[in-house]
């Protein structure tokens, strides 16, 4: 006899995915991430096509219990999953208690995150998480993504350079190993060194952080050194330099960038544009036919004067550079399943015993959430349910 005092359990906690804007080719999460959380219980909702573009098919979704639906049923979920922040036609429909999770950028606009979280729907920032600490690994965005942009661009460098890499002794004669320079080791850098390395090249590594030096040369690289450092500041990121420090950089790089054939640029202030480490009068010293590869470049300018994002531009003394802000998405596969790995990371400490419960006291929660110092005193937060929209295709 079913006891008719129990009450029917609480509807699963239902996660969406939306096909991501413009030329964007990675997406939020994989099948074989998807299958791990509706193995946790969760229903995950996928637009249609959401994968396409990273060579995930709605069957391989459906496969792995995933609903394949509309945007805008996907878009009613408890939770919504991005890799960037959506555009209008998606945050102008999200509702009071449903919450947002990706790469919202809320160090370049927090503004437009506190404004959804006036209206009750909680964002929470991937960008704001604490790298360091230990427990965020798995969740750490930024580094799975900066990991596929150094591999990158040390192979679009090999690529576009047009001699070889590795000493190569054949019977045409020695080619002598191509020299590589890695400006800024963080986790792209250091990917990009140990790449080229593996590649052949001889590289070298630098960096504003004196801590990267042992890093760099672990990797078997040499580390430059430049009379400018600035010791890591908040979360270990390198503070933005002065005026003077800037200028003293740029001389002290531009003499030594002129003896390598290629050249990586991964640096980056959290918040700001990024610094100019090559400028034009370093460029007009190059060698035609030495190439950069600007990881960088962005509508704000990167690392390189002239440098184009999502293009390469050839200077009139013959140095190419590559305009490559964007090695994510253009290694959209890999570099989804890493992150989707990352938000089901995520998702373990947002969904708790089958409800979404925000604590802005968790290390985690706290710095993700936008919303978290907005809202009333750290009581934990209980969000219901989103009730389920007409006309899905569950
Ligand atoms: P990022 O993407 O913010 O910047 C890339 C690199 O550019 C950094 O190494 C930075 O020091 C460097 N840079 C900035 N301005 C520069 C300038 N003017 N000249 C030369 N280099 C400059 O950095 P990323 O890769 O996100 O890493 C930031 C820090 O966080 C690093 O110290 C990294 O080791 C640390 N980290 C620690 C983790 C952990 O403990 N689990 C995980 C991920 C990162």
């Amino acid at each position: 006899m079913p006891d008719e005092t129990s009450t029917p359990p609480p509807p699963p906690v239902t996660v969406g995915v939306l096909r991501e804007a413009g030329s964007e080719r990675r997406v939020a999460l994989v099948p074989e991430v998807v299958e791990t959380l509706v193995a946790r219980g969760l229903e995950v909702r996928v637009e249609a096509g959401a994968g396409a573009d990273a060579w995930f098919a709605d069957d391989a979704y459906a496969a792995a219990g995933a609903q394949v639906t509309t945007r805008a049923a996907a878009a009613a979920s408890d939770v919504v999953v991005s890799v960037h922040r959506p555009g209008p036609d998606v945050l102008d429909v999200l509702a009071p208690g449903q919450t947002l999770l990706g790469l919202l950028g809320a160090r370049a606009d927090r503004d437009g995150l506190v404004e959804l979280e006036r209206r009750g729907v909680r964002a929470l920032s991937l960008e704001l998480l604490p790298r360091t600490l230990s427990r965020a690994q798995t969740m750490d965005a930024l580094s799975s993504q900066a990991s596929v942009a150094g591999y990158r661009a040390a192979l679009l460098g090999a690529e576009t350079f047009a001699r070889y890499l590795p000493t190569m002794i054949t019977a045409a004669g020695t080619a002598r190993p191509a020299k590589v320079l890695v400006l800024g080791a963080g986790v792209a850098g250091l990917q990009a060194i140990g790449t080229a390395r593996r590649l052949g090249a001889q590289v070298t590594g630098y960096d504003v952080r004196p801590a990267a030096r042992e890093e760099v040369t672990s990797l078997g690289a040499t580390f430059l050194t430049t009379s400018v450092t600035a010791g890591a500041g908040d979360g270990g990121y390198a503070r933005a330099l002065t005026a003077e420090e800037t200028a003293a950089q740029q001389a002290e790089l531009g003499a030594k960038i002129a003896g390598f054939d290629i050249v990586i640029t991964t640096a980056q202030v959290p918040g700001a544009r990024p610094p100019l480490l090559v400028t034009e009068d370093t460029l007009d010293q190059m060698a035609a036919g030495s190439v950069l590869v600007d990881l960088a470049a962005s509508e704000l300018g990167g690392n390189v004067a002239g440098s184009a994002p999502g293009r390469s531009v050839v200077t009139a003394g013959g140095v190419t550079i590559v305009g490559a802000g964007d090695l994510p998405s253009r290694m959209a596969t890999g570099a989804s399943t890493a992150y989707a790995r990352n938000i089901a990371a995520v998702l373990g400490v947002v969904v708790v015993d089958g409800a979404i419960a925000l604590d802005p006291a968790d290390e985690v929660v706290g710095a993700l959430w936008v919303g978290a110092d907005l809202a009333p005193p750290p009581a934990s937060v209980t969000v219901p349910s989103v009730p389920t929209v007409e006309g899905e295709g569950a």
